[in-house]
């Protein structure tokens, strides 16, 4: 269908977590005239689950360089170290101003913000929020600041495609809006910048610990736009998410990192503590280590999943300072006070996403990318826990400084062409909606925690078929899949999802949080470097 509306803007922010309503908030500041879409409510995107925090240098004694250490160790040789420092040392003050917008953090009993530890950190520097609720809390100040400013939103708006003008620079983007009175249907946002933030991928696999928003638009839009994405076969799977049976789909609850910061114990069926020897932080080595810690311990055991132990925190403690938990697993009929939690491991967070520099900008002129969809570098083969909340916060204001800088030379919308309709190609048939579970199966299979060339073959020759499916279909009848968000959804999660397994099968090495079992070592001498991709938009 064709556009049946379309409105101008100096910016649009696409999605509405911690990066894209931080980035527009500042828009907004700086005079700039702001539209943020975001699929569904304006709180649905990952930042509401976000539980364990906020990582920042902001303890008595931490040093931006202790952690950068600590970020470094965990991107296994990959972080991009500018990037890193400019996350590091820019944090504090971003969380100081994410205060200053309305977010109240947890304090001790001294006054100053209370810090917990989670894996990979050697300090307590996590700032957190109700406990277990710091995404939640930091969602309800930035929708409350975003309200009570006025700025125009667009809810229930699925992104579909960047327009470009003729000299191939960003002129706005493609929406399909459902149930916004004037905006409903297809149409457009002009505007000569354009903020991606439209969070992560996690709904690529059938266990995540994403909403079910996560579907990869903003990868998926970002590669048919000819931009670069690097590193997406680096997905990070949380160790400890509530197990609820091997079939369980969709997004699963969070047992936080903060609980083994706190001093939770990662234990078998027999209750032996298989981490202790394994690393010498134990339960709170880097996520990757812990995951593959306890993916070993069920294969050697045949076991479905494993258990963290936090009973000895009492029932006070529990209700205190992980009430979100709590409820989780009291609503599945597990009780944390008396016993120990069933955890198995699940896609949690995308590395790697649309390239982009040290200002946000990808190598589209006028997109820029922040949060889960960006790969800025600070991540590197396996993100350290509660540096996506920051780096969300942190690359945001420096793509508006960016976008401030360029000026009115960007200004003007004097070169945006007509808007296009959603291009329906043999390169990106549009997919039935049930395409999504099918996608799910065979990424988990194939390409999950454990990878080998074998699986991720199958995986690939899975997802070939999907694709080819669709494409004849378009070829006999002109057009596939009715248009709607869970089609374009499908879409962009095969999309992403072959990308992803064309770059781990290339990727032949065990690094961070990719795990070929093939290829069981880290090689450094060919492999320390990243995998980059630009579709050619006539390939399929
Ligand atoms: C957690 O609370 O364990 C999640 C933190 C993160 O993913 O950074």
């Amino acid at each position: 269908p064709a556009p049946g509306w379309s409105i101008t803007a100096d910016v649009v922010v696409v999605g509405s977590g911690v990066a894209g309503l931080t980035a527009a908030l500042r828009c907004e500041a700086a005079g700039l005239k702001t539209v943020v879409v975001t699929k569904a409510r304006l709180d649905d995107g990952s930042t509401r689950w976000a539980q364990g925090g906020i990582a920042a240098a902001l303890g008595e004694g931490d040093t931006p360089e202790q952690h950068l250490d600590d970020t470094l160790v965990a991107g296994a040789g990959l972080c991009d170290e500018t990037a890193v420092r400019i996350l590091v040392t820019e944090g504090p003050d971003a969380v100081r101003r994410l205060i200053e917008t309305g977010a109240h953090f947890d304090e001790s009993e001294e006054g100053g913000l209370e810090l917990t530890r989670e894996g990979g950190h050697h300090r307590r520097r996590i700032a957190h929020a109700g406990g277990d609720a710091t995404g939640a809390e930091i969602s309800r100040a930035l929708v409350e600041a975003v309200r009570a400013r006025g700025l125009r939103t667009i809810e229930n708006a699925l992104v579909l495609d960047l327009l470009t003008d003729a000299d191939g620079r960003t002129a706005g983007v493609t929406l399909h809006v459902m149930g916004e009175g004037q905006h409903d249907g297809v149409g457009a946002v002009h505007a000569p910048a354009v903020v991606l933030a439209t969070g992560g991928m996690g709904q690529v696999f059938s266990a995540t610990t994403n909403p079910s928003v996560s579907t990869g638009d903003g990868v998926a839009l970002a590669l048919r736009a000819g931009a670069e994405v690097s590193d997406l076969e680096f997905v990070q799977f949380h160790p400890t998410v509530l197990f609820l049976g091997p079939d369980a789909e969709g997004q699963q609850p969070l047992v936080s990192e903060a609980v083994r910061g706190e001093g939770a114990h990662l234990v078998d069926a027999a209750g032996v503590r298989f981490m202790v020897g394994r690393h010498e932080l134990a339960e709170l080595a880097p996520r990757d280590i812990v995951a593959k810690g306890i993916m070993r311990r069920m294969q050697e055991q045949d076991a479905e999943h494993m258990f963290l132990d936090a009973r000895h925190f009492g029932a006070d403690m529990w209700e205190h300072r992980f009430p979100t938990i709590l409820a989780a697993c009291r609503a599945h009929g597990i009780d944390p006070v008396h016993e120990p939690i069933p955890i198995a491991p699940a896609a949690h967070y995308a590395s790697g996403g649309v390239r982009t520099d040290s200002h946000g900008r990808t190598t589209v002129p006028g997109l820029y990318a922040c949060g889960e969809v960006a790969c800025t570098g600070v991540h590197g083969a396996n993100r350290l826990a509660s540096n996506s909340l920051l780096e969300g916060l942190v690359y945001a204001e420096r793509i508006v400084t960016d976008i401030v800088a360029a000026g009115p030379a960007s200004a003007p919308h004097a070169r945006v062409p007509e808007p296009v309709p959603y291009p329906e190609t043999p390169a990106h048939p549009l997919l039935e909606p049930e395409a999504r579970f099918a996608i799910q199966r065979i990424m988990t299979l194939g390409a999950g925690v454990l990878r080998s060339a074998r699986s991720l073959a199958t995986a690939a020759d899975g997802l070939q078929k999907l694709h080819a499916d669709a494409r004849d279909a378009l070829d006999e009848n002109g057009k596939t899949a009715e248009p709607g968000v869970d089609t374009w959804e499908a879409t962009n999660l095969l999309c992403v999802a072959r990308v992803l397994v064309a770059a781990a099968q290339l990727r032949d090495e065990t690094r961070g949080c990719h795990w070929r079992e093939d290829r069981a070592d880290r090689a450094d001498t060919t492999w320390r470097r990243h995998i980059v991709v630009r579709l050619n938009p006539d390939r399929t």
